[in-house]
């Protein structure tokens, strides 16, 4: 292995190190929700590291001074070792962060993590209407046991987010979901409009909620939030598509997480194995500090220096970091352009009749994420 000390003159923020990790247990899944975050090409349970790698992954992020870890996946509950990952974290003072779909582990086994010093649950939902939310996941009666587990983590005392992703087909159900948010007791709802990359970016014209729609659910979070101020805490994530102003994308390139993949490789974000073109370092080979201080994939489209105009002479280049570079990539074929959701850039009125057209259409039938057949086209009946 190389080691880090090869550090340079980066700035002051990456030198600090990264906040958080997301660690990406395993691409296995029961659901087959057709915006999954994870890459077209997922990788099988054979490659996973080992409880030792990760183990060691931990011990890295904690000596690097990362605060918090989220164990995700996939799901990351069909990792057998979860307890002793969680364990190792909290020994190490990392506040732990469970993202899970809810739907495999008991009460028992809750009790258990929670006992190993885990310190909150993310679970995601995706519909308050139970049929459709099945329909969605492609799992028969996921709903029913999302809310048995969503309840098990209040009985543990544990705190809740619940994270919704809105698009075309749930839209209608937003104020349905904060009901559902309140008598969940969750502290925290994320109404996550989708962003198209990856699985999102095949099943665009299934998902595209139309600007009215969009409208009104930034509307409907608004006067909530104002309700339920000291009671549920809502985020908004707005679809990029409708935005005039791109979102500071992670924070900016390789400044503030990191992403390890069930294999071992070290991403900047959750998407960026999307980019063609850039090659990913492994913590299998390389350690992670010198990963985040010195890869090429880390530093490609760090800080502002690699921005194209009209980026680069833009008042807010350090306040949205150039946006987002798997969008980017993903409309122009070029991860270095203006991400096409800024309103500066030559191609966002393109983005944005795209987005119109499509969501005026019928939606077509979801391309579900499956391990083994991941273009494969799948026909539904409607909810
Ligand atoms: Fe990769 Fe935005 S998701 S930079």
């Amino acid at each position: 292995m190389t080691d880090a000390s090869a550090e340079t003159d980066l700035d002051v923020i990456c030198a600090r190190g990264p906040e958080g990790l997301l660690a990406e247990l395993t691409h296995r899944c029961p659901l087959q929700c057709p915006y999954c975050s994870n890459p077209l090409a997922l990788d099988r349970a054979n490659v996973e590291l080992s409880t030792e790698e990760w183990l060691d992954v931990l011990r890295q992020a904690a000596d690097m001074g990362v605060l918090q870890i989220h164990f995700s996946g996939g799901e990351p509950t069909v990792r057998r070792d979860l307890e002793d990952l969680i364990a190792e974290a909290a020994r190490l003072g990392l506040y732990s962060n469970l993202i899970t779909a809810g739907v495999l582990a008991s009460r028992e086994r809750l009790e258990g993590l929670a006992e190993c010093g885990l310190d909150h649950v993310q679970l995601s939902i995706q519909d308050a209407e139970p049929q459709n939310a099945d329909r969605i996941a492609a799992y028969k009666q996921g709903h029913e046991k999302k809310m048995t587990f969503a309840r098990w983590v209040r009985e543990l005392d544990l705190p809740l987010t619940l994270n919704a992703p809105m698009h075309r087909q749930n839209i209608s159900s937003l104020e349905a979901i904060i009901e559902l948010a309140l008598e969940l007791d969750a502290a925290r709802l994320e109404v996550a409009h989708i962003q198209y990359y990856g699985w999102a970016y095949v099943n665009r014209a299934a998902l595209m909620p139309t600007r009215e729609q969009t409208m009104w659910s930034a509307d409907v979070v608004e006067r909530a939030q104002e309700r339920l101020k000291g009671v549920l805490t809502i985020d908004f994530v707005v679809p990029d598509y409708y935005a005039a102003r791109p979102k500071p994308c992670m924070g900016g390139w390789g400044r503030r997480f990191l992403n390890v993949t069930p294999s071992g490789r070290v991403l900047p974000c959750h998407a960026a194995e999307s980019i063609e073109g850039l090659a990913f370092d492994n913590v299998r080979e390389r350690r992670l500090r010198d990963i985040w201080l010195n890869s090429d994939a880390f530093n490609k489209f760090r800080g502002t220096d690699w921005m194209p105009e009209p980026c680069r002479s833009c008042e807010f280049k350090e306040v949205d970091w150039g946006g987002c570079r798997c969008q980017a990539f993903a409309f122009t074929g070029d991860a270095a352009q203006t991400d096409p959701a800024c309103n500066k850039s030559s191609r966002h009125r393109e983005l944005v009749a795209l987005a119109q057209s499509e969501a005026a259409g019928p939606p077509p039938a979801f391309t579900y994420r499956r391990i083994q057949a991941s273009r494969t086209k799948e026909s539904v009946p409607s909810a």
